[in-house]
């Protein structure tokens, strides 16, 4: 097996102008899901994937994102005050999990462009991408360690993919991709196209918010010229790399919600809050009685 992964860069620097009017104030990346934020389950993702290094691609105004992987020492000793240790122990051990640090992307020149910002980070090593506003909940393996995995079995790039309406193909991208005989899941890709026209799309495979790269895509990222929306986009840098090394596609196991989109955020809020310890119950039975007046 080749070198176990250890890094992962979380693009977060996005204007998020689908999320106006809060996104002037609190990056999107730092929504609350019920009370932690986005961005706190994608650390958590790639902490439990096997992950020990991320770098976050910040931005100006978006200072609430290291603040928050932070000791706070106001909050620690309110709570020591009323014997709360167990939950500053919590607080601070979850700020440990995994060494945390941050990059300021000085302008919002797309995802491609942000990830270029990682090059010192990363080195000459494979690492993964969790796209900051991509949340995943899955019951079995962490979609960052799926994704990993196929990354040994096939020593090619790694993009997770579901298949999405058409109307949405068209606003993510479309991937050529033929299933990989024997595997359930994955497929190997040879193409791919960023927004396409329907006459473009190839397959319904979309890339929905993890890869897993060589560090092969930054020399490839530092002659991709600005595509969809004047942007430096990331899938036209691994159309190069599938259209000349090839890359792999994991259908992976997990529910995806967009925290870009205020439906995917409220739709996230209430899948979790179901499934909440705390307030669980009471706000099934809410939804319950709410449904009804519907
Ligand atoms: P999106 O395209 O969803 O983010 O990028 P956006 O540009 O903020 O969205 P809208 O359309 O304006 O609402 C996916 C991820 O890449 C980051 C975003 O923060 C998001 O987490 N990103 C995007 C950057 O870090 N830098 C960029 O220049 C663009």
């Amino acid at each position: 097996m080749s070198k176990p992964i250890t890094k992962a860069v979380i693009p977060a620097a996005g204007l998020g102008t689908r999320m106006l009017p809060i996104a002037r104030a609190v990056p999107k990346e730092m929504l609350p899901i019920v009370d932690r934020p986005a961005l706190s389950y994608l650390v958590e993702e790639a902490a439990d994937s096997g992950i020990t290094d991320i770098l976050i691609i910040t931005g100006r105004g978006k200072g609430a994102m290291e603040d928050y992987f932070d000791y706070n020492p106001e909050y620690e000793a309110a709570l020591l005050a009323r014997g709360r240790d167990a939950l500053v122990e919590e607080m601070r051990a979850a700020c440990n999990r995994v060494n945390i640090s941050f990059i300021r992307q000085k302008e919002t020149r797309g995802l491609g462009h942000a990830i270029s910002c990682a090059r010192s980070f990363v080195g000459n090593e494979p690492f993964a991408i969790l796209y900051g506003d991509d949340v995943i909940f899955s019951d079995t393996a962490p979609v960052t360690r799926q994704l990993m995995d196929a990354y040994h079995r096939y020593g090619l790039g790694v993009a997770g993919v579901k298949p999405v309406p058409e109307a949405l193909v068209t606003r993510y991208c479309s991937l050529k991709a033929e299933p990989i005989p024997g595997s359930h899941r994955d497929w190997h890709v040879t193409d791919m196209i960023e927004k396409p026209r329907p006459e473009q799309i190839w397959t319904n495979l979309s890339i929905l918010g993890r890869v897993v790269l060589p560090p092969e895509i930054f020399d490839i990222l530092a002659v991709t010229e600005p595509g969809a929306g004047g942007e430096i986009q990331l899938t036209d840098a691994m159309k190069a790399l599938a259209q000349t090394k090839g890359m792999t596609a994991v259908d992976f196991d997990g529910e995806r919600f967009d925290l870009g989109s205020k439906l995917g955020l409220m739709m996230a809020n209430v899948t979790r809050a179901v499934r909440h310890d705390e307030i669980g119950e009471e706000f099934k039975q809410f939804l319950q009685d709410f449904v009804k007046t519907l």
